[in-house]
């Protein structure tokens, strides 16, 4: 483990405080000039990260987004679910552009593994809501709803078992029984797996017949997957908590948002896994004194992919509105599914309920360029609710659906804030915007994210300086 300060270790927790996508890749690899170690401690490859280095692209989907910085190591902590065949896709395309990922990866044994079948279910249970013509989740078809029940029930394979080829066969082949059941409940024979296009993967078909998962060709992939993992898999608990001893620098990487928590968010139009800051202990095998400053990735305004409500929402296909300008200039296009983002106002109610059940030391404020050229921006600052005003966002899908946005306006600024890295270099109507999202909030801005790019970044407080 590089140690790159003499003095003792700091920690920091970075979390996405709205429904995700907030650019949390993008300012963990800037962070990762000072962090030594970067963890991923929940979700899966449902996960998009996206980082833009001297111009050039990386998505990231559970590699940790410290890879890029040679010599950080990363973590893949016991809380994320691990789809074995894309992590490997993931470290073939890195390795084809010359960045070292398998002596820098380690793998924790606790993983639950996400196999074809969580995949096949999670899309039959979207396309069984479609034909009803109930709401659809809109998840992102990787199967991680799934695994993470199979994980609570105690039932899921993890990573361990493939350490062990008898074990492993015999959960397996329980596993898929039981799988098989609820696919035939779904009636999952009708569906042409090659026609999901939305999951941007193709592989399904090719486990499954007549509806049905084949055990022979699930097992003899997780196999071969196993073999080319063992370098990686270890303890990662105990690796973090050396680390630590020895003076490094974690950055421990949330993914997904706060709103897509499955305890806090907007329920059930959620994530499996609790997001929060929280979880980055119980999901890398740390203490909670590990998390020692936590920042909040707050986008400038609000997007949401999939399901669910979303108070501030505008028309955002409507050419010429704010909704489009932030879609169209933001490119909000998931990075996982291709997924047209739904964008609205900034929701500082929202934001109160993440700074809160997070415990946000700072936020950074991102794609605040994409407001560029807006004549004026709503800022919204509480809801009315059966007839009430609240200002905090209540919980649960029901609620939230039925809160109508109570909103300041704010005027916008004409000139340019793209690739700023000072504040002095922003037009005073946008240090206004911020300096209103921080009264509003009660959480101070450390930071602002001005384009993708690694560099484009103003510091006004460092998290690893305390
Ligand atoms: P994550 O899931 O939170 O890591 O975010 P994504 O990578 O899915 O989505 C954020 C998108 O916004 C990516 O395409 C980033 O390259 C981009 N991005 C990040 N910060 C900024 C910014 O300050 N300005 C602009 N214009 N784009 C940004
Ligand atoms: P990052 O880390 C945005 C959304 C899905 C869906 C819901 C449940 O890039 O911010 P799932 O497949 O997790 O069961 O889907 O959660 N979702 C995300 N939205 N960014 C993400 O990750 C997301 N990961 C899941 O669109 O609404
Ligand atoms: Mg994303």
């Amino acid at each position: 483990m590089q140690t790159k300060q003499a003095t003792p270790s700091r920690h920091v927790v970075v979390v996405g405080t709205q429904w995700g996508d907030e650019g949390k890749g993008k300012l963990v690899d800037w962070l990762t000039e000072t962090a030594t170690g970067v963890v991923r401690f929940q979700g899966g490859h449902n996960a998009g990260h996206t980082l833009v280095i001297n111009g050039k692209k990386t998505a990231l989907h559970l590699i940790p987004s410290g890879i890029m910085r040679p010599g950080v190591k990363c973590y893949i902590g016991n809380g994320v679910v691990l789809a074995a065949g894309k992590l490997l896709e993931e470290i073939a395309g890195l390795e084809a552009a010359d960045v070292e990922v398998r002596s820098r990866l380690r793998i924790s044994e606790g993983c639950p593994l996400i196999l074809p079948f969580h995949a096949a279910l999670d899309v039959a249970r979207e396309v069984a809501k479609e034909k009803s013509g109930a709401a659809k989740i809109g998840t992102t078809g990787r199967g991680i709803g799934p695994t993470y029940e199979d994980k609570v029930a105690r039932r899921a394979v993890r990573v361990q078992d493939l350490k062990h080829p008898e074990r492993f066969t015999k959960k397996l082949t329980e596993l898929v029984a039981y799988y098989n059941g609820q696919l035939a409940a779904l009636n999952a024979v009708q569906i042409d797996w090659t026609q999901a296009a939305w999951l941007k993967d193709q592989t399904l078909s090719a486990f499954m017949v007549d509806g049905q998962i084949q055990l022979d060709a699930v097992l003899n992939q997780a196999l071969q997957h196993a073999q080319a993992l063992a370098p990686m898999i270890g303890d990662v608990s105990r690796e973090l908590n050396e680390a630590h001893v020895a003076g490094a620098n974690l950055l421990f990487e949330g993914a997904q948002g706060t709103l897509l928590d499955i305890d806090h968010g907007t329920y059930p139009f959620v994530t499996s896994s609790n997001c929060v800051a929280g979880n980055a202990a119980a999901g890398a095998g740390v203490g909670p004194h590990f998390l020692q400053y936590i920042l909040g990735i707050t986008k400038a305004y609000c997007t949401r992919v999939g399901g669910g409500p979303f108070p501030t929402e505008l028309d955002w296909e409507v050419e010429g509105t704010p909704g489009w300008h932030m879609a169209t200039v933001g490119a909000e296009k998931g990075t996982t599914t291709g997924r047209s983002r739904r964008c609205g106002w900034f929701d500082a109610a929202l934001l109160k309920r993440s700074a809160q059940v997070n415990g946000l030391t700072g936020l950074c404020i991102t794609k605040l360029d994409v407001l560029d050229g807006l004549a004026e921006l709503k800022l919204c600052v509480g809801y009315e609710l059966d007839g009430e005003r609240i200002d905090l966002l209540p919980l649960g899908a029901d609620e939230i659906e039925r809160c109508q946005p109570i909103y300041e306006t704010l005027p916008g600024w004409s000139e340019t804030t793209v690739g700023a890295t000072t504040m002095a270099q922003l037009p005073p109507n946008a240090v206004a915007y911020l300096r209103r999202i921080e009264a509003v909030t009660g959480v101070p801005i450390h930071m602002v994210s001005t384009s993708p790019d690694r560099d484009h970044t103003i510091l006004l407080k460092h998290p690893y300086h305390a």
